[in-house]
């Protein structure tokens, strides 16, 4: 499958140890151009590694990724952008300073900045950016004067100004309230539609991983010692297509956040049927 032209990430053989305690093991993945792979696991089994590796912000302790059939460069590239939960922009400067400032960084890496018609090319991207995402109103205010909703819009617009194939997103929407991550439910879905990225999100809440991805992977841990429990690494345990009206699933969001001991699933606040 590796070098196909639809697989646009490939993982092969991986694992990723901290000290010598693996954390990360024997994870073989092949992801399609244009999935949206949501991700589920225990708190502290392993996903954020996982995201950062693919960001190459850690590098695997063995094995391989691959991005369209090449190995990663060793370094984040444009290409491959994050959100997390906390959003991550400069407090010091304005919506719209904050995507110029992204998109400047991507375009002229070693000058830093945009001068004449590239610099007005760029406003005029970040506009219609701003306008996508529903934060033009916004554009000459401060981080500290938006709401939780709207500085992870601004943290999305952000990693989108870099025009990636790759959207990493690690627990995004797990510190908005229910209404608001409704809404961004939509907002990400229209723009995964739109711009045809391939999606990998982290959700502690399997309801939602269930709504927006078109995969679910699993990450857990196949082999215990319970005299060592930090003996061996997390794999992905399930990996299941979803949302297509073909699919029979053998277990629902419950069976699953059960199966790998998922907390609060019943707590309402935690909960996103629709
Ligand atoms: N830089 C690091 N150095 C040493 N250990 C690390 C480092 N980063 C993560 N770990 C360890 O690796 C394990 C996996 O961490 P990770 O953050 O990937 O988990 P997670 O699945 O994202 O958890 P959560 O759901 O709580 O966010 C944890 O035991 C963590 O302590
Ligand atoms: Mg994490």
């Amino acid at each position: 499958m590796t070098g196909s032209p639809d697989i646009k990430l490939s993982v092969r053989g991986l694992e990723k140890s901290y000290d010598r305690t693996p954390i990360l093991e024997r994870v073989e993945l092949d992801v399609e151009s244009g999935s949206f792979c949501t991700i589920v696991g225990a708190s502290g089994c392993g996903k954020s590694t996982f995201l950062r590796m693919l960001l190459s912000q850690e590098l695997p302790t063995r094995g391989e990724i691959l991005l369209d059939g090449h190995a990663l460069p060793d370094e984040p590239t444009p290409d491959r952008g994050i959100v997390f939960q906390k959003y991550s922009v400069f407090s010091h400067l304005t919506v719209s300073e904050n995507l110029i400032l992204a998109s400047e960084l991507e375009r002229a890496p070693f000058a830093g900045r945009l001068f004449g018609v590239k610099r007005r090319q760029a406003r005029e991207e970040i506009s219609e950016l701003l306008q996508r995402i529903g934060l033009s109103a916004a554009a000459d205010k401060y981080p500290a004067q938006l709401s939780g909703g709207m500085q992870q819009r601004l943290a999305i617009a952000q990693a989108l100004a870099k025009k990636p194939s790759i959207l990493l997103l690690d627990e995004p929407f797990g510190a908005l309230d229910p209404g608001i991550r409704l809404d961004m439910h939509e907002l990400l879905l229209g723009l995964w539609n739109e711009l045809g990225m391939t999606i990998f999100m982290v959700t502690h809440d399997i309801h939602e991983a269930f709504k927006l991805g078109t995969r679910l992977l699993v990450f857990d841990k196949i082999r215990h010692d319970p005299q060592v429990p930090e003996a061996y690494g997390a794999t992905i345990t399930y990996d299941l297509p979803l949302a297509t009206p073909l699919t029979e699933l053998t277990q629902g969001p419950e069976q699953i956040a059960s199966a790998i001991g998922l907390p609060g699933q019943s707590d309402k606040t935690n909960t996103m049927t629709s």
